[in-house]
């Protein structure tokens, strides 16, 4: 009995053993086979095709083979740190900058990262285009993209706004030109905002506010609330009438976020969460919706080119819930980049006390006693102002210039294919060392104000270029020289004790336009009631005196 139990025991364990081993043998098989698979790709891929159509450009290698639309390819790069990525295909490519190509979501995206070649980008509105990808922008805006077609179509009659009757798009770009290039429209939208800022940034309102403790001689206050919630309020105020802020109250609170994960539109994915932008698309929108139903004489505080859209959209039976897509991005392209860059200005002030000092008797003459203040002035008499301010956006606009590419196109010795998106990673342009000097990537306040001819060099791009140059650059620079020369001397401002460090930026591909500080990366500052003690301007950030 014994026996014939140990024979059928030893008889199962030989089953079992010889059942593992073909499994493993199984795995062991399936791991060579899709190794095998995965090195053929690989090699037909990136080393074979390069050399079948080596006028294409190169692909940076990747590691998931995958072709439908959730192919991830970079993707994990890209959104990480995009700047790293591009600096990684740069060398990969032996630094020749040539346009190479990278795969993200499906979708290839073509690099161009030499300087002339992305002036040859900018310039070709024929083949490279701006509308192809405005097209997405708008459809991430909410428009539907059914209805695209009512924007591109040119009206039938000509009117006095529209004489050449030109399509809403074109109109619009028309439009921004007029009214955001110096000239009388521009000058009464600077003295709006001359006006909002110098009442929002009373000591009282900014107490009240967004000051979180009080002592007798001051406040304290987070540096990136303060820069935000200021412009993107005054800046609301000179773009649309106050009756803005009693139908949604929060729009101002909500713009950062909005910004900060609008990217979750535009790279469109299930892959993506994208409720909470979402759903504050359809917050903006829903308090635009009912903006713009309102009779003009309850819209009477708002800017010329706000009535002129609005009308024109009505004129050109345009459907609102597009045209509430559109006054959205016309609200968010004028309010997204200029406080990020208030706060990195003001936050490299506060880094170098001799900055401060300089800064304050430069801009000191431009502020009044009673608060007015000398927009002119500040344009035109503060050089290191806008050395500052050149600086800090080759630092911090480091975002990425897209085209949608809409048949083949030859740039820099390589030939883009039609049906793809072209891109210029603005880190690799403004960290250029032979333009800008070994020491490219630390800040220095007067490396602008040395080297005027910096402002037009290829390598500087912040404001785009082409036939979208931006139009409100203009007005960016004076809202925001504006902006620190009111905190610099209206105000004894410092860094609070024991927040020491310098904010770190996001340098993921995540923030759109000008580079957001990482979150949790604030300035905890203080600032100094000018109405209990006396501010003495030309004395350095640690010397406000009693
Ligand atoms: C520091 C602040 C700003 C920066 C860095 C900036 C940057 C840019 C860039 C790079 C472009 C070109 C995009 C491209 O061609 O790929 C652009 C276009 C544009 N910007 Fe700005 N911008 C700023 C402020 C503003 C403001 C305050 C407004 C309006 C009030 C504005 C209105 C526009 C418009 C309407 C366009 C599109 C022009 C067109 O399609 O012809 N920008 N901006």
């Amino acid at each position: 009995m014994l026996f014939a139990y140990l024979l059928s025991l030893l008889d199962r364990t030989q089953a079992a053993i010889h059942r593992a081993s073909l499994t493993c043998w199984i795995l062991l098989l399936s791991t060579f086979i899709l190794l095998g698979l995965w090195i053929i790709w690989w090699l037909y891929r990136f080393v074979l095709l390069p050399r079948v159509r080596p006028h294409d450009p190169p692909t940076l290698p990747y590691l998931v083979p995958c072709t439908s639309n959730i192919d991830i390819g970079h993707m994990g790069g890209f959104f990480q740190d995009s700047h790293r990525l591009m600096a990684r295909g740069v060398k990969h490519f032996s630094n020749t900058r040539q346009p190479f190509s990278i795969v993200i979501l499906g979708k290839i995206y073509y690099v161009i990262a030499s300087p002339i070649d992305a002036t040859d980008f900018y310039s070709n509105t024929t083949t490279l285009s701006w509308d192809g990808f405005l097209n997405h922008t708008l459809h991430a805006f909410g428009v539907s993209p059914k209805r695209l077609e009512a924007l591109w179509s040119r009206p039938e009659k000509a009117t006095v706004l529209n004489p050449q009757r030109k399509c809403l798009i074109h109109l619009t770009q028309d439009l921004y030109k007029q009214h955001l290039l110096p000239g009388p429209t521009y000058s009464g939208l600077i003295d709006k905002y001359r006006r909002s800022l110098q009442d929002l940034s009373s000591w009282d309102k900014l107490s009240s506010r967004h000051g979180k403790e009080a002592t007798a001689r001051g406040n304290v206050f987070s540096l990136y609330d303060l820069c935000a919630q200021v412009m993107i309020d005054a800046t609301q105020l000179s773009l649309f009438d106050p009756i803005l802020f009693a139908i949604d109250p929060t729009m101002t609170d909500n713009m950062r976020t909005f910004t900060d994960q609008l990217w979750k539109l535009l790279y469109n994915s299930v892959l993506l969460d994208a409720r909470e932008i979402n759903s504050l698309r359809e917050k903006y929108t829903r308090a635009f919706s009912i903006y713009q139903r309102l009779p003009k004489e309850m819209r009477k505080n708002e800017a010329w080119i706000v009535t002129a859209l609005i009308d024109q959209y009505k004129e050109q039976g345009i459907h609102e819930d597009d045209s509430a897509a559109m006054l959205v991005m016309v609200y968010w392209t004028g309010d997204a980049n200029a406080y990020k860059l208030a706060f990195w200005i003001m936050s490299y002030i506060l880094f170098d006390p001799d900055l401060y000092t300089a800064l304050v008797a430069e801009t000191s003459p431009a502020i009044s006693d009673n608060g007015d203040i000398n927009m002119p002035y500040l344009a035109e008499n503060c050089p290191l102002l806008r050395s500052v301010y050149s600086e800090a956006l080759r630092l911090r606009k480091r975002d990425l210039a897209f085209r949608q590419v809409e048949t083949d196109t030859h740039i820099g010795g390589k030939v883009l294919r039609g049906g793809n998106l072209a891109l210029v990673p603005m880190c690799q342009l403004h960290d250029d060392r032979s333009v800008f000097g070994e020491d490219a990537s630390i800040f220095d306040a007067t490396r602008f104000k040395r080297e005027t001819g910096f402002q037009n060099c290829t390598s500087y791009k912040p404001y785009g270029g082409g036939k979208t140059y931006c139009p409100g650059r203009f007005f960016a620079m004076q809202e925001i020289f504006a902006f620190v020369a009111v905190m610099l001397n209206r105000y004894g401002i410092q860094k609070e004790q024991g927040c020491q460090r310098f904010p770190k930026p996001d340098e993921s591909s995540l923030t759109l336009g000008v580079s957001r500080p990482l979150p949790g990366e604030d300035l905890q500052v203080h600032l100094t009631n000018p109405q209990v003690v006396g501010i003495c301007p030309e004395k350095s950030v640690a010397d406000v005196c009693v």
